[in-house]
């Protein structure tokens, strides 16, 4: 796969990924009394934010290349549609933190840099270690579910892992995705976004 490729992806999912980030950062908020916690996501959407103004900047420096959603395999244009549309805690909780950043950590260290000049791997080795603080806020907001600060809906997450596993293997595609029934505890309403 071409570096141009790849970076076409990933501006994709970085300019869009901010703007879910910041959904779910104003929803969360509202149970939230954890200062370290926003300030993390906000870190993060200032690191997105960068993310995307670099991968611009090298398909630019790489001739003029096309940035525009257009530009997007359109798999990848399906889950952060996905994403976007749900603005609920459980699918960014699975798509973003679960899913996209380990993938675009492993894609990054495995297929990316190998294709780089020295100048180029500077910056993307920024981005490296910025995702994988990112793939860390996993835990962070997994043991708030565990401590049922949030609670998962477990259909939303099953569907948010189908339309992944969709993309990277189109024979998997069924006619008709049937998420299982969600299997939540109880929620109670002042202190559970979903
Ligand atoms: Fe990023
Ligand atoms: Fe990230």
């Amino acid at each position: 796969m071409l570096a141009e490729t790849l970076m076409r992806q990933l501006f994709f999912g970085e300019s869009h990924g901010v703007g879910i980030i910041r959904t779910f950062q104003g929803h969360c908020a509202r149970f939230l009394t954890d200062t370290a916690l926003e300030e993390a996501l906000q870190a993060q959407i200032a690191d997105e934010s960068r993310h995307a103004r670099v991968y611009a900047r090298l398909l630019v420096k790489r001739g003029g290349v096309r940035v525009g959603p257009a530009a997007a395999d359109p798999g990848w244009r399906t889950i952060v549609g996905h994403m976007a549309a749900a603005k609920s805690f459980s699918t960014t909780l699975i798509g973003i933190y679960g899913l996209m950043e380990p993938f675009n950590l492993l894609s990054l260290e495995n297929l990316l840099r190998p294709l780089l000049d020295a100048s180029e791997l500077a910056e993307v080795d920024q981005i490296v270690r910025d995702e994988a603080g990112h793939v860390g806020m996993f835990d962070v907001f997994a043991e708030l579910v565990e401590r049922r600060i949030l609670r998962v809906d477990g259909a939303e997450c099953t569907e948010m892992v189908r339309v992944f596993a969709t993309w990277h293997d189109p024979d998997s595609r069924s006619p008709s995705p049937s998420p299982s029934p969600a299997a939540s505890p109880s929620p109670s309403p002042s202190t559970i976004w979903q």
